[in-house]
């Protein structure tokens, strides 16, 4: 057994064999010769018993000193040797690493996709309906008048005197109640078109979701102000709410245009609700007798409403996006701000 004496030598001499090795291998050997299965450290730990107990705990002590001097100067050498990691042939560790171009949900889905989430908590399941649809669903059976402006070539995609793109979602509610006897509880986003000229918050092609909720027990103008208001606070946040104001639409009465309360100022007033401290989101009303008589329910004994609202309106509001192209151009600067 070697005296405290030599083991103190040994340890200053393993450190500075350390402190000499330049290679991951000469660290590696010193490493494997004081500190490895059969190295001189666990040896002379095993020789402890032949030790004179008087001299002991000083042989222990120096013995424990010395595992941790050197295994704290590998760890010192193992860090400095990968802050200075001399770059691998080939390959510049300064250039940026490679992007990946990672996709966002478009708001317009995304709205949509909410708004589903949001109805069918409160009961109602989404429909669906074709770009392409007749007179008779998007005009006729919603009650318009045969010679409406809003029939006019100068406002309506027509593909002959019959069909048409469709101008908004409301024809879903006649496909709906034509296929299904009440009670009805839909939603219906989906794209509309019209000869509109683009502009800021204009698009020949937009989007809407129509809601249709029709019950041989009553419903009332009541109800679809809580419905509306339970989505204006789940869409726009808590504190919102809503205001009809008395408006004319030919499948509803009384029609209401429908106002959520500014996201914005919360109702004070500004730049983005003009002052006014409301934003015009949705059409609805009561569904009118001659919708009903259209599609062969009784108006005597069932009550409804339905509401229409703007996507990209609301999109454009919750993510205060100030021009409704820039939901059309898909352009990866503006969608990448998305998330
Ligand atoms: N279809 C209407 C529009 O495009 C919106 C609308 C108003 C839908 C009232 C409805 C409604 O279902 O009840 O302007």
């Amino acid at each position: 057994m070697m005296t405290l004496q030599e083991l103190q030598q040994e340890h200053a001499s393993s450190l500075a064999a350390l402190e000499a090795a330049t290679t991951q291998e000469a660290s590696d050997a010193v490493r494997i010769r004081y500190l490895g299965r059969n190295g001189l450290i666990p040896a002379l730990v095993k020789q402890m018993k032949e030790v004179p107990p008087a001299d002991r705990p000083a042989f222990g002590k120096a013995l424990g000193e010395w595992r941790a001097a050197l295994e704290k100067a590998l760890a010192a050498k193992a860090e400095a040797a990968q802050a200075n990691a001399a770059p691998v042939a080939g390959f510049d560790v300064t250039l940026p690493g490679r992007w990946r171009a990672e996709g966002v949900i478009h708001p317009v889905s995304r709205v949509i996709e909410e708004a589903a989430e949001i109805f069918h908590r409160l009961g109602f399941t989404v429909a669906d309906g074709p770009d392409i649809e007749t007179k008779f669903n998007n005009f006729t059976a919603l009650n318009t008048a045969p010679h409406h402006p809003s029939m006019d070539a100068s406002d309506t995609f027509w593909f002959d005197a019959e069909t048409l793109l469709r101008t908004q979602t409301s024809p879903v509610q006649i496909r709906t109640m034509l296929e299904n006897q009440p009670p009805v509880r839909i939603v219906n986003p989906g794209r509309c078109y019209r000869r509109d000229t683009t502009d800021a918050t204009h698009s020949a092609n937009f989007h809407q979701i129509e809601g249709l909720y029709v019950d041989t027990r009553p419903v009332s103008l009541a109800d679809l102000k809580s419905t509306l208001g339970y989505f204006a606070r789940e869409m726009m946040g808590p504190g919102i709410g809503v205001r009809f104001r008395p408006h004319f639409f030919p499948f509803t009465e009384p029609s209401v245009e429908v106002d959520f309360t500014c996201h914005v100022c919360k109702g004070k007033g500004c730049r983005v609700c003009k002052n006014s401290g409301w934003i015009e989101i949705a059409g609805a009303g009561m569904v009118d007798p001659r919708v009903y008589e259209h599609v062969g329910y009784d108006p005597e004994k069932v009550y409804g409403y339905a509401f229409g609202m703007g996507v990209e309106r609301i999109a454009m509001i919750k993510y205060g996006i100030p021009d409704i192209r820039f939901l059309y151009e898909n352009d990866i600067r503006f969608l990448s701000q998305m998330r």
